[in-house]
C-alpha cells in the first residue's frame, strides 16, 4: 500500500510546483488541497482530514503571505500562520505523521552582516514575521518530529511574485526604481520543491533518517533586490532602465529586513539536498513564462 502525502495549500506557489513534481514520487499518494477542500484554519476539517487519509508525511505549503497587508489583518494572519500550524502538529503527533512545515527569513531582524544560522535567535521584525515565528514554536511544541524549512524571497511561474511584477512593469513602463540596500537570495519554489521531496524520498528509501529541525533553503548566491531587477530585465530581454534606490525611498507598511541570507548548509549536510545557484533557475522560470 502507498505512504500517503498531505499537502496544504497546494495551489499556491509551491504547492503548485509540488504538484508538478509529485509523479516522480512514485511509492507515494499524494493529496493536495486548498483552502476549499482543507481550511487549516478549521480543527474539524483538519481532524476530519487526518483521520481519513491518515498521511506518513504532512507537507504546509499554506500560508497568509501578504506581508504588508498582516500589519492591519492581524487576526487572520495569526489564525493561519500561527493558530492553524499549532492545529497541524498536534494531529500530526496523535497520528504519528512527519510534519515539514514552512518558514521565513522574516523571523529573523535582518541587521546580520553573515549568513543566518538555523539556530540563531529570532527577532521578527514585521507582523507576518511574527506569526511565522509564532508558527514554528507551535509547530515544535505539538509536535517536536517537525522539519522548519525558512525559506525566502520565493518566486515561480504561478502565483504572484516579484519576478512576474517585474517582468510586466518592465512591460509597461520606461523606467522602474527598485531598492539596492536589502540584500538576501531568492528561491525558485521549483527547487524548493525539490527540496522538499528529495527529504521525504531519503527518509522513506532509509537513505537518511529523519532529523527534526530547523533548515535553511535557499537559492545559492547573494543579491539586492536591484541587482534581481536586472537579472529580470537581462534575461527577459527587457529594455525598461532599472534604478537603483535606498529602502528609505520606498516605505512599505511592513518593515523589511536589510540583510536576509541565510546559510543553507545544514539542509546539504543532513539530508545531502542539493544546492543551486540563483541566476540559472531565474533563466529556467523565465523561458518557461516567456514560452508560454
Ligand atoms: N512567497 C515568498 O516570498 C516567501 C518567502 C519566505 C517564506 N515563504 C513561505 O513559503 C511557504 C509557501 O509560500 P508560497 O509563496 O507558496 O505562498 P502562496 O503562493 O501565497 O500560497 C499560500 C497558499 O496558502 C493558501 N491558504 C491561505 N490560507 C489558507 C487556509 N486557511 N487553509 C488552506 N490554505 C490556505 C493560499 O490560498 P488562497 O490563495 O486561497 O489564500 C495559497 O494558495 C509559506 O509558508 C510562506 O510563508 C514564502
Amino acid at each position: 500500500m502507498k505512504h500517503t502525502i498531505l499537502v496544504s495549500g497546494g495551489y499556491g506557489q509551491l504547492g503548485f510546483e509540488l504538484e508538478r513534481l509529485a509523479p516522480a514520487l512514485s511509492a507515494f499518494e499524494f493529496i493536495f488541497t486548498d483552502r476549499d477542500t482543507l481550511d487549516i484554519t478549521d480543527p474539524g476539517a483538519v481532524a476530519k482530514a487526518f483521520e481519513q487519509h491518515k498521511p506518513a508525511f504532512f507537507i504546509n505549503c499554506a500560508a497568509y503571505t501578504a506581508v504588508d497587508k498582516a500589519e492591519t489583518d492581524r487576526e487572520l494572519a495569526l489564525a493561519i500562520n500561527a493558530t492553524a500550524v499549532g492545529i497541524i502538529a498536534t494531529s500530526c503527533q496523535k497520528h504519528n505523521t512527519k510534519l515539514i512545515h514552512i518558514s521565513t527569513d522574516y523571523v529573523f531582524n535582518g541587521k546580520g552582516t553573515s549568513p543566518y544560522q538555523p539556530d540563531d535567535a529570532a527577532e521578527p521584525l514585521n507582523y507576518y514575521g511574527e506569526t511565522k515565528y509564532q508558527g514554528e514554536q507551535l509547530a515544535m511544541k505539538h509536535n517536536p518530529d517537525t522539519v522548519i524549512i525558512r525559506t525566502a524571497w520565493v518566486y515561480s511561474e504561478h502565483g504572484n511574485n516579484f519576478v512576474k511584477t517585474m517582468l510586466r512593469l518592465m512591460g509597461e513602463r520606461q523606467e522602474l526604481n527598485v531598492v539596492n540596500d536589502q540584500v538576501g537570495s531568492p528561491t525558485y519554489a521549483k527547487d524548493l520543491a525539490a527540496a522538499i521531496l528529495h527529504i521525504v524520498n531519503a527518509v522513506h528509501t532509509g537513505e537518511k533518517t529523519f532529523q527534526p529541525g530547523y533548515y535553511h533553503y535557499s537559492n545559492t548566491g547573494v543579491i539586492s533586490w536591484f541587482d534581481f531587477a536586472t537579472a529580470i530585465k537581462e534575461i527577459g530581454q527587457k529594455s525598461c532602465e532599472v534604478k537603483g534606490i535606498p529602502s528609505s525611498a520606498y516605505p512599505t507598511p511592513a518593515a523589511r529586513p536589510g540583510y536576509s541570507v541565510m546559510d543553507t548548509h545544514k539542509i546539504q549536510q543532513v539530508y545531502g539536498v542539493a544546492l543551486v545557484p540563483w541566476r540559472p533557475s531565474l533563466e529556467t522560470c523565465i523561458h518557461r513564462l516567456q514560452s508560454n
